[in-house]
């Protein structure tokens, strides 16, 4: 692995860029119906869905505005296990997030490792303030965002259509200040 590749490591985990042979791992998790349920996309996530995505994200830069995507991957097996995607604002100074984690790497810690150490890393750029939100039924997601520290900020009714349905969202943000 090209070590510029990695981009922060934790106890347990490498965040690194994406890479042309991550198209498996990707499809895969992204395609099991519990991470895709709240996620924008549907499964299955083909392959070249995969490659795709790996090709626009791939070789984006984390300090620039737009989307990054942040691989997690288990230090000891090598293994691609899931992402933390980071919009950083035009005024670099606000960014947006989002996560997935493949279910046989759920309940470890794993996403709450990865985020923490994810929007450390924006604060330390700069960053004042990160937004996250997410459907009103993804109890894991919220317990993941109450964990690392997020403040909840309100519900919106029907905020979104998506997958056939109206979805009710909730709100939440994390300030640089009130993590240090
Ligand atoms: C959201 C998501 C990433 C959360 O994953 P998760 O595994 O629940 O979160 P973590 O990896 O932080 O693990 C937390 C669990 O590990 C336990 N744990 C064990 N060791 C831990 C440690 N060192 N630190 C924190 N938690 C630890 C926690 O108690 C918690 O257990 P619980 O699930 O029984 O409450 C995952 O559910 C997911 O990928 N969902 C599908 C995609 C999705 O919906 N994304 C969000 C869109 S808004």
């Amino acid at each position: 692995m090209n070590s510029s590749d990695i981009l922060i490591e934790t106890l347990r985990l490498r965040l690194r860029k994406l890479r042309d042979d991550d198209a498996d791992a990707l499809s895969e998790y992204r395609s099991h119906p519990e991470v895709a349920r709240y996620q924008g996309w549907s499964s299955p996530v083909s392959r070249e869905a995969a490659a795709s995505d790996i090709r626009e994200y791939g070789g984006t830069d984390p300090s620039a505005p737009g989307w990054f995507i942040f691989a997690i991957e288990i230090k000891t097996e090598g293994l691609l296990v899931g992402e933390v995607g980071v919009r950083l604002h035009d005024n670099k100074m606000q960014a947006d997030m989002g996560y997935s984690l493949d279910p046989s790497h759920q309940g470890m810690g794993l996403a709450t490792e990865a985020v923490t150490a994810v929007v450390s890393s924006y604060f330390e750029r700069g960053v004042r303030r990160i937004s996250a939100d997410c459907d009103a039924r993804n109890i894991r997601s919220v317990a993941l965002l109450e964990r690392v520290g997020f403040r909840f900020e309100g519900l919106r009714v029907a905020n979104r259509y998506a997958k056939g349905e109206w979805i009710d969202e909730l709100f939440f943000g994390l300030l640089s200040e009130r993590r240090s």
